[in-house]
């Protein structure tokens, strides 16, 4: 396919599944080429074929485990050998994966927590510096989307390392968004609520209904949108919205009430 974006390519972490697979089904039909980075290679492949006979799009499947400091690093410099092979730059970074297990942090093994915080906070981190460090060289309009979560904004029992990698992430995001205005890179910090997507499998969570959750494909598309439109920090969904105002009430009374609202859709234990 050829069209405006054509010479774009944006690489997306987390392209497996959910909304990283989506934000790259997004991309794809807005003309992107793409960097798919997972673990899971099969399912990056499955998604290459999918978007090259819908789209035409030329991707490059990178299987990476972003919490391997040693793979994490050499991860762009892969990218780059495609990308010069191919004659294109990197204009988007979409930091999407994201791991957390919900339990109280007492009953958390230590390696999970470490885990949590080497993706959601150092791989994306490494990966902002490699991709502005390209951008600016490059000189082309280039975007950031960082994947938050709207327990970025409110302290989330039995979240606690990843409400606090989340809360780094927009924050992140908002000083960097500052920082590069008048640049060529904009930088966006998405912070989705409940997305039906294989993550509160991993997280330990059983789902007891479906009140106010989201379809990834929806927040694909609000996110990337919003990138587009060059906004700092957005929230999918208006429940979402509306369940930010709990920010207003007094910070002891906040942990109680996220409590009680995350046991409307997801089983106690
Ligand atoms: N679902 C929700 O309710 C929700 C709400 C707010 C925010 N979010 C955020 O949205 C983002 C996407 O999550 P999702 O809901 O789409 O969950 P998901 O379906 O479980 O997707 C997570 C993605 O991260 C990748 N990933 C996990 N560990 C990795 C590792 N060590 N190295 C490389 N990639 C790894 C997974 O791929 P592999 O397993 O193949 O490596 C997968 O592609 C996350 O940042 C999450 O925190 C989700």
């Amino acid at each position: 396919m050829t069209g405006m974006n054509d010479k774009q390519v944006a690489l997306v972490t987390g392209a497996s599944s959910g909304i990283g697979a989506d934000i790259a089904r997004e991309l794809a039909a807005r003309g992107y080429q793409l960097v798919l980075v997972a673990r899971r290679e099969a399912r990056l492949l499955q998604l290459a074929e999918e978007l090259s006979q819908r789209h035409g799009t030329r991707c490059q499947v990178l299987a990476c485990d972003l919490s391997d400091r040693e793979a994490l690093n050499g991860l762009m410099a892969r990218a780059d050998r495609w990308l010069d092979a191919e004659g294109l730059a990197l204009t988007v970074l979409v930091n999407n994966a994201g791991t957390g297990v919900w339990a109280n942090f007492s009953e958390q093994k230590r390696e999970v927590s470490q885990r949590d915080i080497d993706i959601n906070v150092t791989a994306l981190t490494t990966l902002c510096h490699d991709f502005i460090d390209r951008a600016m060289a490059h000189g082309q309009p280039a975007h950031i989307l960082n994947i938050a979560s709207v327990a970025a904004f409110l302290p989330t029992p039995r979240f606690a390392v990843y409400s606090g990698t989340k809360a780094y992430v927009r924050r992140l995001s908002e000083i960097l968004a500052y920082e590069l205005k008048g640049s060529n890179v904009q930088v966006t910090c998405s912070c989705p609520g409940g997305t039906l997507t294989e993550f509160m499998e991993h997280a330990g969570q059983e789902l007891k209904g479906n009140t106010g959750m989201m379809a990834s494909a929806e927040v694909a598309r609000q996110s990337v949108h919003a990138m587009l439109a060059g906004k700092t920090v957005f929230v999918p969904g208006l429940l979402n919205r509306l369940s930010l105002l709990g920010r207003f009430l007094p910070s002891k009374l906040q942990p109680g009430l996220v409590e009680r609202s995350m046991l409307i859709t997801v089983a106690d234990k």
